[in-house]
């Protein structure tokens, strides 16, 4: 009798012991999951615009996934991921998930040359996405054969706005506009005095899979959806990362200006790249 209670006593004791010893080191391995830090992605559509940014991380691995590669590295210390997407809405959009689904980022900036819609910027000036919006979703009126087109007919056209069809529901005539990040912005806000070759301003990027050269259609886009310029992806970038309610912004540099006559420059690129990374120091101080 009295050995059978000393062995449940044992037992209970173990039981007891290995429970505990369970938990203390699940506790630790949340902690150091927690104190892991999670990476900023910054994003480049061209292979010079992502290759040249990958230049200035420490201790870079690269990996791929499809066509996207990730330069992996740190920069000050901090994770630091920068992903070279390809260009366009559907390489974004793609390369933006895959990033977060793989690498859990802390945020994600956006970053690349555009053309200026503003005639108040030059070559050379950056915009900071404040908002970012998608000058492809689009409805046209409705003629029939022989009446032709009138693109400034067109209506903005929002396809988060319902599940049902956005082509019959007046409710999607709307501009859908992505807020850029208050944090990121911040920090962006707070190095513009580091660049030099021309002003830093915050507006309105306008992307779509097309290059406008006509200046009564860049006219349009300015005033219907107040950009200050258009480029190929930050609005897929945009919306997939407010899928994923991860920080996003756009920097866009201008390297050509159809509305003042702004000759293409391609060394904006490297001109933007060296203020994001001032951006990037700045925001790593607030983690
Ligand atoms: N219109 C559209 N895209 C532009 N880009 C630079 N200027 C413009 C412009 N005026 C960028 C796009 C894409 C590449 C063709 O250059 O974002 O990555």
């Amino acid at each position: 009798m009295l050995k059978k209670f000393i062995s449940l006593v044992i037992l209970a004791a173990l039981a007891v012991t290995g429970l505990a010893g369970c938990n203390t080191s699940k506790e630790k391995q949340g902690a150091a999951e927690a104190s892991e830090q999670q990476p900023i992605i910054v994003q480049g559509p061209m292979p010079i615009e992502a290759e040249k940014l990958a230049g200035h991380l420490e201790d870079v691995k690269e990996e791929k996934s499809g066509s996207f590669v990730f330069y992996k590295g740190k920069l000050e210390g901090y994770p630091v991921i920068v992903a070279k997407t390809g260009k366009g809405m559907e390489n974004t959009a793609a390369a933006t998930a895959v990033a977060i689904e793989k690498y859990d980022p802390a945020a994600i900036i956006n970053q690349g040359t555009s053309g200026g819609h503003d005639p108040e910027l030059n070559v050379f000036d950056i915009v900071l996405g404040e908002r970012t919006v998608n000058l492809g979703s689009l409805k046209t009126g409705a003629l029939d054969e022989g009446e032709g087109i009138e693109p400034k007919e067109w209506i903005p056209m929002d396809l988060m706005a319902s599940e049902g069809s956005a082509g019959e529901d007046p409710d999607a005539e709307n501009i859908r506009y992505f807020e850029g990040d208050e944090g990121l912005l911040a920090a962006a806000k707070a190095v513009k005095g580091k660049y030099e070759k021309g002003k830093v301003v915050e507006g309105t990027i306008g992307s779509a899979d097309v290059w406008n050269n006509e200046v009564d259609r860049i006219n349009w886009f300015h005033e219907k959806y107040g950009t200050s310029v258009e480029e190929m992806e930050g609005a897929a970038g945009a919306q997939i990362a407010a899928a994923y309610d991860v920080p996003f912004l756009g920097i866009r540099v201008l390297s050509n200006n159809k509305v003042n006559g702004g000759q293409y420059n391609p060394d904006t690129a490297e001109a933007n790249q060296a203020y994001v990374l001032e951006v990037l120091k700045e925001y790593i101080t607030t983690k």
